[in-house]
């Protein structure tokens, strides 16, 4: 089954009835991603490939990257994050192109002293400049268990999800002269790396090397797009995530997540953009 970032329940419902479509459905560690970085401090832990940890210590974080390169799809995984003191962590997942005018759509979950919460952080990138930034807290503990969280990209618009609510979306705006990521394929990353100077709002928290090594978890990988492979891209047909767009109920989620647990947003940062905030936003 396609499915779309939010129709888990559907999913469920029809793998009830077809317990095997759950393997077709869930992507594999083991076949879709190399651990690229770290030096064995990622690690696959079943044999399905359905359970992945990276680890972070004073010498190393790690990370890993999908095999494949996509122009536009859809990126899903379930994570649980550092737990404890977390400060100074950084947990990613997030799509990339390389070069020096890259493309990237971002997930970054800044860690905190224990009992403070993570910061999700979202960004955009097109042609290597970003300055997008939206930044959530969220509504449950991200350390206690497994959330799923989801990245749509498609020729109209970007769409963030967590646990299928959708919190941010970043629309296609060429027509105002807005650039939007449609041409450059992009692999999809994860990691765990220390970023205590830009997590912790200028070194505020110390990272506390005595909790290393710190382990985030990664689970249900599930990534498909138009993969890209000699120089063009083929797409499944009729996939959802191609044309997915917000109904008014998707809308209103995200204006449910945006005023109630949005920390920081570009779009509202006078500070920042004396001269009017970027077009995109108005
Ligand atoms: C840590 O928690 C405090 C609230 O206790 C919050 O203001 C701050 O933004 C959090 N820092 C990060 C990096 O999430």
């Amino acid at each position: 089954m396609k499915s779309s970032c939010g129709a888990r329940f559907a999913f469920l419902v029809l793998s009830l009835f077809a317990a095997q479509s759950v393997g077709v459905y869930a992507g594999s560690f083991h076949r879709d991603v190399q651990i690229h970085w770290g030096d064995g401090r990622g690690k696959i832990h079943d044999n399905g490939g359905r359970l992945l940890s990276l680890s972070l210590d004073k010498t190393s974080g790690s990370g890993f990257q999908s095999k494949q390169e996509f122009l536009y799809g859809k990126a899903e995984v379930q994570m649980k994050l550092v737990p404890g003191n977390s400060a100074g962590t950084v947990t990613t997942f997030y799509l990339k192109s390389p070069g020096v005018t890259w493309d990237e759509i971002d997930f970054e979950f800044l860690g905190n002293i224990s009992g403070h919460p993570y910061t999700l952080h979202t960004n955009v990138y097109t042609r290597g400049s970003g300055d997008k930034e939206q930044q959530f807290h969220l509504w449950f503990d991200p350390t206690a268990d497994f959330h799923t969280y989801c990245i749509t990209w498609n020729p109209q618009r970007i769409i963030f999800t967590v646990d299928g609510i959708p919190i941010r979306e970043f629309k296609n705006s060429e027509s105002i002269g807005v650039p939007f990521p449609k041409s450059q394929p992009m692999r999809l990353y994860a990691s765990l790396w220390e970023a205590e100077h830009w997590a912790t709002r200028g070194g505020l928290e110390k990272t506390d090397w005595s909790k290393a090594p710190f382990t985030a978890f990664y689970r249900n990988y599930n990534v498909e797009g138009c993969v890209w492979a000699n120089g063009k891209s083929s797409c499944p047909a009729n996939a959802p995530w191609f044309t997915q767009k917000l109904d008014r109920r998707g809308a209103n989620r995200v204006k449910w997540a945006q005023s109630k647990y949005m920390v920081y947003n570009y779009c509202t940062d006078k500070k920042r953009f004396p001269k009017g905030v970027p077009a995109v936003c108005t």
